[in-house]
């Protein structure tokens, strides 16, 4: 196949006002042609009707139903399941450049679409115009990207062997089989799609469960998917409740693979329920994670302190905090403390809330049980720290009940406090103060987590140090630590974050593949 080098997609640019009025046309088609829609289960490319579906509501204006989604039961998965396998016969024998021309195809149609997935984020799940811009073009991204790293895994022979005289040796890499993916609500258009993409055009068939309350973005893409010409069979649509069909499939024996992004407590019991084998299985289940943070940004005292507050806005409540990669400790060395500090509360304060359809900083968290959990860490901050900015979950704006939770910034948090080691995903974020340069690295660690992290400084010898030291994923200096790019900062974490599989990554598509050696004596 040829095709040009990969390039990331360019980033909509909203302070030009044909681009917000483009958004605005967008956000009204997709009201006058999205929003009441239902999807529908899809299994071997035949919509299923279910007893019962599921409602997606607009998080900032609660009583809006956005649409629905089928609610798929465990005979649903079974199905699901059967007719996946059946089309992996055909489909592990297509050349990679047919099965990469798919992707292709979706990025395509996706790029002509791009605004109305965008806009149907806004109203679905309170993405602000940047926000879901910038996901839409990680979802073609991904796309792009992992057409192209498909090359690399065609033909007999396309891993290096050593040469041995008298014989052919050789690697092969085939796909492994029909694995489920369960992904989450805060990425659903990107990770969803990078999720099913990959092992897809590695020659694999998925059931992809979508997150509960983003079902209509995923059904969206899902139809891209169909359109762009997959076979019926070798992508399952399969919305339904975690605990009943996630729980079926990742137990399942003849599951081959589980790819799942999501909490740290659903991701430990899938790698437990995965780990155990069942009654007539015959593989060890391969398990990719991608699970929470509690990610640090370190601001020192040669930091150019209003890059680092610019980089502590945005990496704290970018989507509202609600990103595995949020900056949700900011770890501040006592020289700089007060100055770093009141910078960061002024420039939050400023932040508006609103709806993601109005474009406001901070939108609503996605639903009633983010909400009672962030308010939960909200009443815990006092006895915790100072709360200096924020710290009310009103759960209503301008007249609307929605989940909107203040921008809240907690001051002298102490390392080992529950709100400097818990994952509170929303727009929370705690202050460390450190005595010096070693201790706010040594803070920085002191966590089970292991996913992004930052260091905010001008010293080359201490950015060294923490390129070696700090042990996380993705590590940025003197910027954001959100926002990783496809192919550009492959993402995943260490310990407690997950597996470490770099999605957007060069070898991402190994996770799906194993690999055969043959050998042909002369
Ligand atoms: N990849 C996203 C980021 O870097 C998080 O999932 O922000």
């Amino acid at each position: 196949i040829k095709v040009q080098d990969y390039r990331p997609q360019s980033f909509i640019d909203f302070t030009q006002p044909e681009n917000v009025k483009a958004y605005q046309d967008a956000l009204k088609k997709v009201r006058a042609e999205l929003v009441g829609k239902h999807y529908p289960v899809v299994i071997d490319g035949v919509a299923v009707e279910t007893a019962e579906k599921i409602e997606s509501r607009n998080p900032c204006d609660t009583a809006e139903l956005v649409g629905t989604t089928g609610k798929a039961t465990t005979q649903d998965a079974q199905k699901a399941l059967d007719g996946a396998w059946k089309a992996f016969e055909s489909w592990k024998k297509w050349d990679m450049d047919a099965r990469a021309r798919v992707l292709l195809k979706a990025a395509a149609i996706l790029k002509r679409r791009r605004l109305e997935a965008c806009a149907l984020m806004s109203i679905e799940v309170g993405k602000n115009y940047a926000e879901a811009d910038v996901e839409v073009a990680e979802a073609i991204d991904f796309l792009e990207y992992y057409a192209r790293s498909a090359m690399k895994y065609a033909g007999f022979g396309s891993s290096e062997t050593t040469w041995f005289e008298g014989e052919e040796n050789g690697l092969m890499s085939i796909p492994l089989g029909v694995g489920v993916s369960i992904s989450p609500w805060n990425f659903p258009c990107a990770i969803y799609l990078g999720m099913l993409a990959a092992p897809i055009v590695a020659g694999n068939c998925v059931i992809a469960k979508p997150a509960e309350d983003a079902g209509l973005i995923a059904g969206f893409v899902t139809e891209i998917m169909y359109e762009a010409g997959l076979p019926a069979g070798v992508l399952q649509f399969l919305p339904g409740v975690g605990k009943e069909v996630g729980e079926f499939l990742t137990t399942h024996a003849k599951t081959r693979f589980v790819t799942f992004t999501g909490s740290r407590a659903v991701g430990l019991h899938i790698n437990e329920v995965a780990a155990k084998v069942q009654p007539g299985q015959k593989w060890l289940k391969r398990v990719i994670m991608e699970l929470g943070g509690k990610d640090a940004m370190i601001v020192d005292e040669t930091a150019d302190l209003d890059v680092a507050i610019t980089a502590a806005v945005q990496g704290a409540f970018g989507f509202n905090g609600q990103k595995c990669s949020a900056m949700s400790r900011l770890v501040v060395v006592d020289e700089v403390y007060d100055a770093v500090v009141n910078g960061f509360v002024e420039r939050t304060r400023a932040l508006k809330m609103g709806t993601g359809e109005e474009n406001a900083n901070v939108t609503a968290v996605v639903n009633q049980m983010s909400f009672d959990k962030v308010k939960s860490y909200l009443d815990l901050a006092p006895q915790e720290g100072t709360v200096l900015l924020g710290g009310q979950a009103p759960g209503e704006y301008g007249g609307t009940s929605g989940y909107y939770v203040q921008p809240t910034i907690v001051g002298d948090v102490k390392r080992d406090a529950r709100m400097a080691q818990e994952e509170i995903f929303g727009p929370v974020v705690t202050v460390l103060r450190a005595r010096d340069w070693q201790d706010a690295l040594d803070i920085a660690n002191s966590t089970e987590y292991g996913l992004t992290g930052g260091v905010c400084s001008r010293s080359r010898e201490r950015l060294e140090q923490a390129r070696a030291e700090f042990e996380v994923g993705n590590l940025y200096f003197n910027r954001k630590i959100t926002g990783a790019i496809v192919g550009v900062q492959p993402f995943g974490g260490y310990n407690m974050s997950g597996t470490d599989s770099k999605a957007g990554g060069p070898d991402y598509l190994a996770n799906f593949m194993q690999l055969k050696t043959v050998t042909e004596r002369w």
